[in-house]
């Protein structure tokens, strides 16, 4: 039997993704508002996030692909799926799962910086600190947590547990995928 612990329950999350949404709400109020997931880990936090929003905004959708294999993010970075939104003088939202190495975020961040968005801010549902290689500033941070490979609410262990409404830490390595 793999390991699984509750870490944040569906009442948890969901406060605080409405926590988020009104700060941005009130940061971005009269602006051209762009979020962008980074697929697929954003997906359910975006969905939640965008119907929490109080003000106009598009959204869009990137996907990073990292070269090498493992859990740690290689510094080798491409666009596996661009936006097909022109972000000039946009007010651009970077949504994401997690921060975990920075590595994604830092890459994504310069990339969309060359286009000329009037600001970037960053939105990640969590920010795990004990990893990380890249300065990564995020505006919006749902929980900080130190460490642990945590899944559900759109975060996966190999392609699994994304659909679970809660989060779980579990221990890497030690997972036979049942839920
Ligand atoms: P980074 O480039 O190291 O910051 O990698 C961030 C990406 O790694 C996230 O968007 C996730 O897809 C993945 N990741 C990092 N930590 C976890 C975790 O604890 N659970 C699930 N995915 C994770
Ligand atoms: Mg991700």
């Amino acid at each position: 039997m793999e390991e699984k612990r509750l870490l944040y329950s569906k009442e948890v999350i969901d406060r605080r993704v409405k926590a988020l949404a009104g700060a941005i709400s009130l940061d971005l109020e009269g602006r051209e508002v762009v979020l962008i997931g980074v697929l697929k880990g954003a997906f359910i936090f975006l969905a939640d996030l965008a119907r929490h929003l109080k003000i106009p905004h598009t959204v869009d959708f990137v996907r990073l692909a990292s070269y090498g294999s493992g859990s740690v993010s290689s510094g080798n970075i491409t666009f596996s799926k661009d936006i097909e939104t022109d972000i000039e003088g946009k007010d651009v939202v970077i949504v994401e799962d997690i921060i975990d190495t920075g590595t994604s975020i830092a890459f994504l961040q310069k990339k969309l910086e060359e286009r000329h968005p009037a600001s970037i801010k960053i939105c990640a549902l969590i920010d795990k600190k004990q990893r990380r290689e890249k300065t990564v500033n995020a505006d919006y941070v749902g929980f900080a947590l130190s460490e642990g490979f945590i899944v559900g609410y759109g975060l996966d262990f190999d392609e699994k547990f994304r659909c679970l409404p809660e989060i779980y830490v579990i221990k890497e390595g030690n997972c036979d995928h049942s839920v």
